[in-house]
């Protein structure tokens, strides 16, 4: 990778220590960092240790004449590769969302066309209230890479969604954002995991999915770098950093997601969706009767994903399907390839004596128009590199 250049904008929350770490981290990997901080970021880590770390001046003021003659803003942030907020802040993702410019850190988010990257950090009632999530959407909607947040115990005390992404996990995004990959400017969308489908507010039928394999799809995308939608069932293993995840609980969710999504340039259907949803779950949790009269469940087909973007009108031009299976394997993912109208099937035994289901290896054939590819049995991640690398032989 040539040199690349982070113009990195910390914003003032208690996360912004990491900041320093990442600076650390980034310049390891020969990233070269130009620091902006916000007047309420110099609350929390000084401009003199950023400086120090960064071996570069720190910005922080629009109106510095000095450097306006120097280099005026918008320079200073066309000149870098890409724009990364640290910890991004509910205010500050509020402004950028509204577009204002009333500072030097959101003035510079406004002048670009770089792409721009943030990594939320904050309570989770802020990270939860219908203001952050809107600001959210359309930061998404603007075409702004969102790292994080994850689960965890937080600086207040409490614990859920807000904690900023771990800094290893926002070097990895960074350094995807920055690869000249072969699926530079492609959108790819992958679906992954088990979805649930609700039997009342307590109860659901899925199955044993655990999403590692379209997890690693996911990655191993972003890695040649597509920018990569990942749609997601409630699965074991974390989603992969640098995408932009969109998690979802049952089949319909995922459709209805998946289509507003559309189009994309490839979509990659990993996720085992269940075939059927209870007809009518019910409002309140199902009662065992003195009588011993046991509940029925009524079942209805879900739609098949696979088979409505394969054959819709916005269908992406490479359609990849995955084919578990327990018999004639081979048969079967042949037929489904002709069935549901995909391009490829990628099909695997998950018998339970093959450990595939919960592994992290996996023996795949890949069938395509020309007949079947036998691959050697290889962990997920390689299935999954394999994967992504002919994936972007099929588009280039
Ligand atoms: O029919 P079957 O479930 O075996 O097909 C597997 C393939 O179809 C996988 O790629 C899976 O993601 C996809 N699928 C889907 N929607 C469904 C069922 C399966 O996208 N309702």
């Amino acid at each position: 990778m040539d040199a690349k250049n982070v113009l990195l904008i910390i914003a003032g929350g208690i996360a912004a220590f990491k900041a320093l770490d990442l600076i650390r981290r980034l310049r390891d990997r020969g990233i070269t960092v130009t620091p902006v901080l916000t007047k309420a970021a110099q609350e929390f880590v000084t401009p003199l240790s950023v400086s120090a770390l960064a071996a570069s001046k720190v910005y922080s003021d629009l109106f510095d004449l000095t450097d306006e003659a120097e280099m005026g803003h918008i320079e200073l942030s066309r000149s870098a590769d890409l724009l990364c907020v640290v910890p991004a802040t509910a205010d500050l993702m509020a402004k950028m969302a509204q577009g204002h410019a009333d500072d030097l850190a959101s003035t510079l988010l406004l002048a670009t066309d770089t792409p721009v990257m943030i990594a939320p950090a904050m309570n989770v009632r802020m990270w939860d209230h219908p203001a952050t999530q809107r600001n959210l959407a359309t930061l998404v909607g603007d075409g702004v890479q969102v790292v994080g947040p994850v689960d965890g115990p937080m600086a207040c005390g409490e614990f859920g969604p807000g904690r900023m992404a771990d800094v290893p996990d926002i070097v990895a995004a960074i350094e995807a954002a920055l690869t000249d990959g072969p699926l530079v400017g492609k959108r790819v969308l992958v679906t992954s995991g088990p979805t649930h489908e609700p039997i009342d507010p307590v109860r659901y039928i899925a199955n044993r999915s655990s999403g590692a394999q379209g997890t690693a799809i996911a990655a191993a995308l972003r890695d040649l770098g597509a920018e990569v939608d990942f749609v997601t069932g409630p699965a074991d293993v974390p989603p992969p950093a640098g995408v932009t995840v969109h998690p979802v609980q049952t089949a319909q969710a995922m459709l209805d997601k998946v289509q507003s999504l559309l189009p994309v340039d490839a979509a990659v259907c990993a996720a085992a969706v269940a075939d059927w949803r209870v007809v009518g779950a019910a409002d309140e949790k199902i009662k065992k009767d003195s009588k011993g009269t046991l509940p029925t469940l009524t079942f209805a087909e879900n739609p098949d994903i696979l088979a409505t973007i394969s054959q819709g009108k916005n269908r992406p031009r490479l359609v990849v399907g995955f084919a578990a299976e327990t018999e004639n394997v081979l048969d079967h993912a042949t037929a489904k390839r002709d069935r549901k109208g995909c391009d490829w099937i990628v099909a695997n035994d998950v018998s339970p004596e093959t450990g595939i289901m919960g592994g992290d290896r996996n023996t795949v054939t890949v069938i395509d128009e020309n007949g079947a590819e036998p691959w050697d049995d290889m962990p997920k991640a390689d299935v999954a590199r394999r994967l992504a690398a002919r994936i972007a032989d099929a588009l280039a």
